[in-house]
């Protein structure tokens, strides 16, 4: 196994879209920043130099992390923030997992132009993928361009002003030709394909808010992976994924030689919605073919005009392209069944015995600035703040001196820093009946509820299930809850309320897909088990990025197991 090294530069730099020069913060000048690329088994070992004006950590998405939270940069969770001007070194290995993941820095919004790709081939390369080994792989990161301070635009939500938006959606850092300056497309993600030839597309949504739904005009996905972990290969015209998920698919070049657009188009838009600008972005799938073929294919696809399910339109250079029919921007059906369809390629091991049992709503809140239970809420005289909460509490980032590790490695003092993370909201009611939305006409009027460093604390070894149950009041947001350090079994999903009795019988626990981000559904809930077998301090939380920033978010803390080899091992030495 190799060693596997990179130095990550954090600094801001100008980058112009849409006839405007932002400040953005990268790595080593890039966005998306550099992909690591990795076979299973290797170490990665990354130096970040921090020239920015942030303080900064970065999270390996997916990546277990055993015995090693350590390095899982939740600032501090499992490590003090690097400072402007300070470097620090993360390493970890890569065992026991294939596919793709990715980083991005675990701090407020900058996620989204702090991010990367990270690919883990199998060990024996590409002949040991349980698939047809594709001819190449290319990674697809969508995402958003911001031309606002993404830290002000934080700083403004806190103070509960959300009039924000990002000014387009981007596929490897292109907005596409659907976004202009002044008259002049802007330039789309395009990738040149032999006719024939089979592509992994490693699928990632790097974005803050939207899930996406991709497809390639007169291409099918076979879908072979999820979250770095094999699934049955699954046949698509349309991926749906979230923020924080990844989706591997085989894509092969059979359609006739031509252009072909690739569209990304979000289906959960902020809300209001009405305000809410197109965000869907298209680049564009070219055959690579001689001039002569080219102008048969397009004379090919001209003949396919008005086809049911796709139109054409002209490229950017004149020529015809197909480009796809999209979803609806408020079809989250089409996702709840492409989640559905999804199965492990292998049949596992699921522990049948459950040791704890969290039941937890997801829901925004309202707390009183002044720190008092009660306040004027909503209204002229709002006196109370947004949150987004678990179980009525909102995540209260820790403020000790140590971060939540340090403090359990050495002094187990967590107790005196934490509240326990309750087992269910304060009062039970109907979650998805809209009716019921505590929303008045004018005034907003939420769940009153209290800010916490909530924590849960569980034996090594535990088993343990989650229901995630969604709220009306989420309706237009997407809810991708993200588990550090550990994978879950998605057991189940449905719409409505969860209800314990009937629902359990429909646990799948043969082959249920195994993911490090579980997208609850719309007006609905998401049954998961894990095994608590990796000891330290790990965060849970929603993906959606004003989710996690107004407090939708928990730790977990997982102890030491019987033996040395099960228990977390000091601090490495460059901690200070
Ligand atoms: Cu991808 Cu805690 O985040």
């Amino acid at each position: 196994a190799a060693v596997v090294e990179h130095t990550f530069v954090v600094s801001q730099v100008n980058m112009t879209h849409l006839c405007k020069e932002t400040l953005v913060t990268v790595v080593n000048g890039q966005l998306p920043g550099p992909a690591i690329e990795v076979t299973e088994g290797d170490s990665v070992a990354v130096l970040l130099v921090n020239k920015s004006p942030y303080n900064i950590t970065i999270h390996w998405h997916g990546v277990k992390q055993w015995l090693n939270c350590w390095a899982d940069g939740v600032p501090m969770v499992t490590q003090r923030p690097i400072l402007p001007n300070h470097n620090f070194t993360y390493r970890f290995n890569v065992v026991g997992q294939e596919g793709t993941l990715w980083w991005h820095a675990h701090v407020p919004f900058l996620r989204a132009t702090l991010h990367g790709a990270l690919i883990i081939r199998p060990r024996h390369g590409a002949i040991s993928y349980p698939f047809p080994k594709p001819d190449m792989e290319v990674p697809i990161i969508i995402g958003d361009w911001w031309q606002l301070d993404l830290p002000q635009v934080y700083r403004s939500m806190k103070n509960d002003s959300f009039d924000f938006f990002a000014s387009g959606s981007t596929i490897n850092g292109k907005l596409g030709d659907l976004f202009n300056c002044s008259g002049v497309p802007e330039g789309g993600y395009v990738l040149d394909v032999v006719p024939g030839k089979t592509y992994l597309l490693r699928v990632i949504n790097a974005g803050l808010f939207s899930e996406f739904y991709l497809k390639i005009a007169a291409h099918k996905f076979t879908v072979v992976a999820a979250d770095a972990n094999y699934v049955s290969p699954y046949t698509t015209d349309v991926i749906a994924i979230a923020p924080g998920e990844t989706v591997d698919a085989l894509v092969v070049a059979n359609a006739t030689p031509g252009r072909y657009y690739m569209v990304a188009k979000p289906n959960q838009a902020p809300l209001p919605d009405t305000q809410t600008p197109e965000f869907t972005t298209r680049g564009m799938v070219q055959y690579r073919v001689n001039h002569s073929s080219m102008t048969n294919g397009a004379a090919a696809l001209r003949s396919r005009r008005g086809a049911k399910e796709e139109e054409n339109d002209e490229g950017p250079s004149g020529d015809v392209a197909l480009a796809p029919q999209m979803p609806d921007k408020h079809d989250t059906v089409t996702s709840f069944y492409f989640h559905s369809n999804l199965t492990s390629l292998y049949h596992l091991t699921v522990p049948q015995q459950v040791d704890e049992n969290l039941f937890l709503v997801l829901g925004l809140g309202s707390i009183c600035r002044n720190g008092q239970q009660s306040c004027n809420r909503g209204g002229k005289n709002n006196e109370s703040i947004t949150v987004a909460t678990m179980n009525s509490v909102s995540f209260q980032h820790p403020t000790a001196n140590l971060p939540l590790l340090e403090e359990h490695y050495y002094h187990s003092g967590l107790i005196d820093v934490v509240q326990e993370l309750p087992d269910g909201p304060p009062r039970a009611f109907n979650f998805t009946d809209k009716a019921l939305i505590p929303f008045g006409p004018k005034e907003l009027r939420l769940e009153p509820s209290s800010k916490a460093t909530a924590m849960r604390r569980f034996q090594h070894g535990a088993v343990v299930d989650i229901v995630f149950q969604s709220s009306a009041i989420l309706q237009g947001d997407s809810n991708p809850m993200h588990l550090h350090g550990h994978d879950m079994f998605l057991l189940a999903e449905g719409l409505g309320n969860y209800n314990a009795a009937k629902d359990v019988e429909r646990y799948n626990l043969v082959n249920p897909p195994v993911k490090n981000t579980v997208l609850v559904p719309n007006l609905g809930w998401a049954a998961v088990r894990f095994v608590a077998n990796n000891p330290g301090v790990w965060f849970i939380h929603c993906h959606y990025e004003f989710h996690l920033t107004m407090g939708m978010a928990a730790v977990f803390l997982v102890e030491d197991g019987p033996t040395v080899d099960t228990s977390l091992p000091p601090p490495p030495s460059n901690f200070q």
